[in-house]
């Protein structure tokens, strides 16, 4: 493969911890950031600046993002639906920001209570405002391989809402199989249809492990030049407006899959295992991450 380098999005303080039901102390959330950070992850999607009566789990997101110990090199972003959200995320201290819409209208009314539009809409004075501070957005489109409410989604859709949050200024798009129902013919399709528009070096994939094709979609997105990779330590998660969803892939399993590849992504991986054995351990759960569960094993 060309270009050895991926970038890992670390998406488990925020699509992790937003679906879990156990009640998790802010000092839990800032201790995981902290240790995913120091086990070499580089981008943190650390909380969502969205309504606490949406999300409740996300209520704590200033006191989480302005207790963190930044490092230098990594970047904590965060999640915001509106302007309110980008306002709230700027003053809690997130130097980098992603909004977020869906490629179908029935997930797009269920996520964020507006059509499709409205929310491109609503992204515009978000846009202008991070412009002028200097905040890069990344922007997602969700359902992009199927919807929990519509089924079936078009690639074309998915490419041409990508393509306009790119050219509001999106610095990278990153595409969500929310329901984790894509297969990998389906991906060759998805990154083919988008990289018309868009250079595949400012495309993202974010996989969610429902039907447990998350890596072989990876794969498949990686052979296709795609280098940048959404994923959650343990393979925390899911989305609480796609029912039955389960978690993203977990990090410790693409971080095994790229070393296998030779491709690099500077995460220490026995320190991540780590991490993940540790917040499954505290949230009760069981881990996710076959390698996470195979290295502790060996232990
Ligand atoms: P709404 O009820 O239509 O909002 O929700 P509204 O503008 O009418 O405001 C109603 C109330 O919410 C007001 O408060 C606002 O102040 C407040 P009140 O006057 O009633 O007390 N409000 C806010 N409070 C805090 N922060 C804000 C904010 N905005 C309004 N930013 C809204 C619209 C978009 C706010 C709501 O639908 C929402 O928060 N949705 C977020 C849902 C969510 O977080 N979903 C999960 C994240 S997306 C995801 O997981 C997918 C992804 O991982 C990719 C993939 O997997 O596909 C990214
Ligand atoms: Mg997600």
């Amino acid at each position: 493969m060309n270009n050895s380098a991926v970038k890992i999005f670390e998406v488990g303080p925020r699509d992790g911890l937003q679906n879990e039901s156990a009640t998790i102390s802010i000092e839990t959330k800032i201790d995981l950031i902290n240790r995913l950070a120091d086990s070499g992850l580089k981008h943190i999607e650390s909380a969502s600046f969205v309504s606490p009566r949406w999300v409740p789990q996300m209520a704590d997101a200033l006191q989480v993002m302005r207790g963190l110990t930044a490092k230098n090199q990594v970047v904590y972003s965060a999640l915001v639906p509106n302007l309110q959200g980008f306002e709230n995320a700027i003053a809690a201290g997130a130097k980098e920001v992603a909004i977020f819409t869906a490629a179908s209208e029935a997930f797009c009314q269920k996520n964020t209570n507006c059509t499709i539009a409205e929310s491109i809409e609503r992204f515009k004075d978000i846009m202008s405002l991070a412009k002028s501070e200097n905040i890069p957005v990344r922007g997602y489109v969700s359902t992009v391989l199927g919807c929990p409410y519509q089924g079936k989604v078009a690639i074309s859709q998915v490419a041409a809402i990508s393509r306009q949050l790119y050219e509001m200024g999106c610095y990278e798009i990153s595409l969500g199989d929310t329901i984790g129902v894509g297969t990998a013919d389906n991906v060759k399709r998805l990154i083919d249809a988008t990289v018309r528009d868009i250079p595949v070096q400012n495309i993202a994939v974010h996989f969610h492990d429902t039907y447990g094709q998350a890596l072989t979609n990876i794969y498949a997105a990686l052979q296709h030049e795609v280098r940048i990779i959404d994923s959650s330590v343990a393979g925390l998660g899911g989305c609480p407006y796609a029912k039955g969803s389960s978690g993203n892939v977990a990090t410790e399993d693409v971080v095994y899959l790229l070393q296998g590849l030779n491709l690099t992504c500077g995460v220490d991986l026995k320190k991540l295992v780590g991490v993940g054995h540790w917040i499954s351990a505290i949230l009760h759960r069981t881990n996710s991450s076959k390698v996470g569960i195979a290295m502790n094993m060996r232990r």
